[in-house]
């Protein structure tokens, strides 16, 4: 099997499940009122929307073409010192583990991000990321190593710049640098380094700054670069959940286990989960094992007033496209058949507007606020927000049945079986 069909069969593995959960959503469309049935009396097609949504199904790691280090464990031990490593910023204090620390699912507890100055979005959590196709709420990098570049750079985030993070790479990493990366180009003169510049900030000081240095040591710099955003993928793709009860629950409903099942969730729970993938819908969307079909919708969350207006997804497609760090780039190790997703992009604009990533649900009870802006403050309170959806507001994927109070708290019952500890390289 070469490269190309190798990719395209993890993702479109991952597809058939979503679709195959979006058809069994609708057979289930019709449910009989959950209070008056066996509650863990599952017909053979629900019982198949349960197992694709099993963390058992969650297949190995897709490859990433386009990070010939992602399976390199030198590579994510690497990586991993790097992502706490508060000395690749403005101001020495904030490392990627400031936003994203391990004891929240590497995720923080803000409505919008702080690191050096504060963003206008919320920190997402990181569990499950090596299986995404796009990174971000608007899907803007199609790599997990690009994506891992932005926050670097940002202004409000770590206030850095390539230059001054190869820097660091010189002076304290030199040795594991070389061990898994062709050794640091020689052609680096020292001054190239100490010029404090950046191609990609908003500062044009900093840019004019840039083209002051000469072609071969910028791309050295960048090399550099990018080799340490592929170090801190292959560690981030390391981060995935372990089975919680409701996939203790799952494993129960495949063996006929009826003790297994009353131990693992209780009437209440289960009550939620039927109505999660039946009556309420929310296996249109919220599909797999990691509980996300990975695209992007706008389900009509407010846009905050104190913050300039998001297009989402829509804007995104231009920079994706125009991302030295993507896929197609000269920093990549795919070949160009190995890009499909970004080559066949979807460019239809109008349809994204307002669209943004479904987020995981895994660990989701632990880890308020809720959504892009951090909009909503309680798992009860986006579940109110669904509910309250007017029909004629609602796209056809959201047009569930009205949903009562008794319901919502099923449903959140049912959410909170989700959680559970996390698995990452050790070392
Ligand atoms: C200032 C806080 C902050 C810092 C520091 C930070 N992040 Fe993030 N992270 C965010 C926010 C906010 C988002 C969502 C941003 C957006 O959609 O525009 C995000 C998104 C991500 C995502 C996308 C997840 C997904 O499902 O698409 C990954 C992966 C990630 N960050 C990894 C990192 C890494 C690696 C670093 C260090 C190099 C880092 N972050 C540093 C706040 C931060
Ligand atoms: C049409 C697709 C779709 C359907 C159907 C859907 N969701 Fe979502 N869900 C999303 C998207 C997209 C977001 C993020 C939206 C944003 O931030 O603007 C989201 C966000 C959430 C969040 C917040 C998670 C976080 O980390 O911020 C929860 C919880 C959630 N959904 C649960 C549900 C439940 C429960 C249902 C069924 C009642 C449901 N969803 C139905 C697409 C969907």
């Amino acid at each position: 099997m070469n490269e190309l069909m190798r990719g395209e069969k993890m993702k479109s593995s991952c597809r058939i499940l979503a679709v195959l959960a979006f058809s069994m959503t609708a057979l289930l469309s019709s449910i009989s009122p959950i209070d008056a049935m066996d509650l863990h009396a599952w017909s053979d097609s629900e019982k198949a929307v349960l197992q694709s949504l099993w963390i058992g199904n969650l297949p190995t790691l897709p490859p990433d073409p386009s990070n010939k280090y992602a399976e390199n464990p030198k590579a994510a031990a690497f990586g991993k010192k790097l992502f706490f490593d508060s000395r690749f910023s403005g101001n020495m204090k904030v490392s990627c583990a400031t936003c994203h620390p391990v004891n929240r699912n590497f995720a923080d507890n803000l409505p919008l991000a702080h690191g050096m100055g504060r963003t206008d979005r919320r920190t997402m959590t990181l569990v499950g990321a090596g299986y995404y196709t796009w990174f971000f709420w608007d899907g803007r990098k199609d790599s997990l190593w690009s994506q891992a570049l932005g926050p670097l750079e940002s202004p409000v985030e770590h206030g850095f710049t390539r230059t001054q993070s190869a820097v660091i790479i010189y002076e304290h990493y030199p040795d594991e640098y070389n061990e898994i990366f062709p050794s640091i180009p020689e052609a680096l003169p020292e001054h190239d380094l100490s010029v404090v510049a950046s191609p990609s900030s908003d500062d044009p000081a900093l840019l004019k700054k840039w083209l002051t240095i000469p072609p071969e040591s910028r791309d050295a710099i960048n090399d550099v670069y990018a080799n340490m955003g592929k170090a801190i993928a292959a560690f981030v793709r390391t981060i995935v959940p372990e089975p919680s009860r409701f996939d203790r629950y799952v494993e129960a409903v495949m063996s006929n286990d009826n003790e297994g099942m009353m131990s693992s969730m209780n009437n209440s729970e289960v009550k939620g989960l039927r109505l999660f993938i039946g009556k309420a819908k929310c296996t249109n969307c919220h599909t797999g094992p990691l509980f996300t079909n990975g695209d992007f919708h706008n389900i009509g969350v407010p846009q905050p007033q104190n913050l300039p207006p998001d297009r989402g997804r829509a804007e995104a497609i231009r920079k994706v496209l125009a991302d030295e760090f993507n896929c197609l780039g000269k920093f990549s190790d795919a070949g160009r058949r190995d890009c499909a997703e970004l080559r066949f992009i979807d460019t239809d604009m109008e349809k994204y507007i307002g669209a943004f990533k479904t987020p995981t649900l895994r660990n989701v009870a632990d880890r308020p606020p809720y959504m892009h802006a951090g909009q909503i403050d309680t798992l009860m309170d986006v579940l109110r927000f669904y509910r309250d959806l007017k029909p004629g507001e609602r796209s056809a994927d959201l047009d569930h049945g009205d949903l009562t109070d008794l319901e919502l708290e099923y449903i959140e019952a049912f959410l909170k079986t989700l959680s559970s500890d996390l698995r990452f390289a050790a070392n």
